[in-house]
């Protein structure tokens, strides 16, 4: 639905983004949304969402000036499928709540809309972060939250409504908690000032301290916030990677009589420590924390097995097929040498000998088609054989190539 965003339409250059303001400044980029900003959510796709009885906290949090409102305020239990349920969100309660000034936070809406999953994947990839989307709607001429910095970069995204935005010089000594200021004094002069309006997005720098307020019409944004990960946590990670290794494994008694018993093994094991690291590849290394802040992160993963495994119905005698890196390992011939066994990744398969031979004889990447791969086989029968060689994943449709 959002393929046709790119990480340039929120940050605008890639180039001078990362140059100039990432990490360093606020980035004001007016009317940057393409088409209609209420196609990333709207005040009728909320409406949708409170009503559907299956969306409940902690996706949900309302906030009274500083007082968080309990869901037991605007949830019930209700009997689904003969099993009882917690939780349920009572709609009527949420109106009446931001009727009378609540502010209504929708979080991590990145595990709740599919859509919205995949534009946070654009931020995942570029920033090698994991990234959630939030949603807020305040009434009209209502201020949200306090002053307060927050913990990850944030991109602000205005879609319905207006909403005005006050913003300070980040603390001396920035880090990646939370901070509520007690008044506006503490935080000097406003270095921006600005009315946000649909389409428009701001970007904030972590602990950029800011204030927004709705103006005369009620106000829907999103948030995508993503999570710095600094020198520091890097480094824990380089070092967490290197102390995975039996030589760290030992237990010193670190209390034996005397007090200094384990220094030689602490000297020891620092050595150790030490060597590896300077036997680190750099280059490999942000390779690996780059994938590690790619690939398995929260709430932006994405997976198409059922649609892959559908596709493979499809599979043809002439379909183009690769052989994967999957392990095969040939057990035995039967004494009739007409099947052989295989175990692919653990599973096992008897195959026609003449298709298990042709599979040894691939390497990862060759192609294939279910003629070549079994001749001597009808085109049905080697068609059925290359169909179940991808269920089991050592073979998989080439890409751009339909069944
Ligand atoms: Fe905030």
């Amino acid at each position: 639905m959002f393929d046709h965003y790119t990480f340039a339409d929120f940050a605008g250059d890639e180039e001078t983004f990362f140059s100039e303001y990432f990490n360093r400044k606020p980035l004001l980029r007016r009317n940057a949304i393409k088409g209609d900003p209420k196609d990333i959510l709207s005040f009728q796709k909320v409406d949708d969402l409170l009503n559907l009885e299956s969306f409940h906290p902690p996706y949900i949090r309302i906030t009274q000036g500083p007082r968080v409102v309990s869901e037991t305020d605007y949830t019930r239990s209700t009997v689904v499928q003969r099993i009882a349920v917690s939780s349920v969100i009572v709609p009527e309660r949420v109106y009446e709540l931001f009727r009378s000034g609540a502010t209504v936070a929708l979080g991590t809406l990145n595990n709740v809309i599919p859509p919205l999953r995949q534009l946070t994947r654009i931020f995942t990839e570029k920033f090698a972060a994991q990234t959630d989307i939030s949603a807020f709607m305040t009434p009209a001429g209502r201020r949200g939250r306090a002053p307060h910095h927050d913990a990850p970069d944030v991109f602000v995204v205005q879609l319905e409504g207006t909403k005005r935005w006050t913003l300070w010089e980040p603390p001396a000594e920035r880090k990646t908690k939370r901070r509520i200021y007690d008044t506006i004094e503490e935080l000097g002069e406003p270095t921006m000032d600005v009315l946000l309006e649909p389409g428009d997005i701001l970007y904030l720098p972590f602990n950029t301290p800011h204030a927004a307020e709705a103006k005369d019409r009620m106000s829907l944004h999103v948030v995508f916030t993503i999570r710095p990960r600094l020198w520091e946590d890097l480094l824990k990670s380089t070092v967490a990677q290197l102390l995975d290794d039996p030589a760290f494994s030992g237990f010193p008694y670190l209390a034996a009589p005397g007090g200094d018993a384990p220094v030689g093994e602490l000297k020891e094991m620092l050595r150790l420590l030490q060597d590896k690291l300077g036997a680190l590849d750099p280059d490999a290394e942000i390779d690996r924390l780059v994938g590690t802040g790619r690939v398995g992160v929260e709430g932006s993963s994405t997976s198409r097995a059922l649609q892959g495994l559908a596709d493979i119905d499809d599979i043809g005698p002439r379909t183009e097929l690769v052989r994967t890196a999957s392990l095969v390992h040939h057990v035995d011939a039967a004494a009739d040498a007409q099947s052989t066994r295989v175990t692919i990744e653990g599973c096992s398969a008897n195959l026609p000998s003449v298709t298990a031979v042709s599979l040894q004889q691939l390497g990862p990447g060759d192609t294939t088609t279910a003629a070549r791969l079994s001749p001597g086989l009808t085109l049905e029968e080697a068609t059925v054989q290359v169909q179940r060689l991808a269920r089991l994943g050592a073979l998989q449709l080439a890409a751009g190539r339909d069944a």
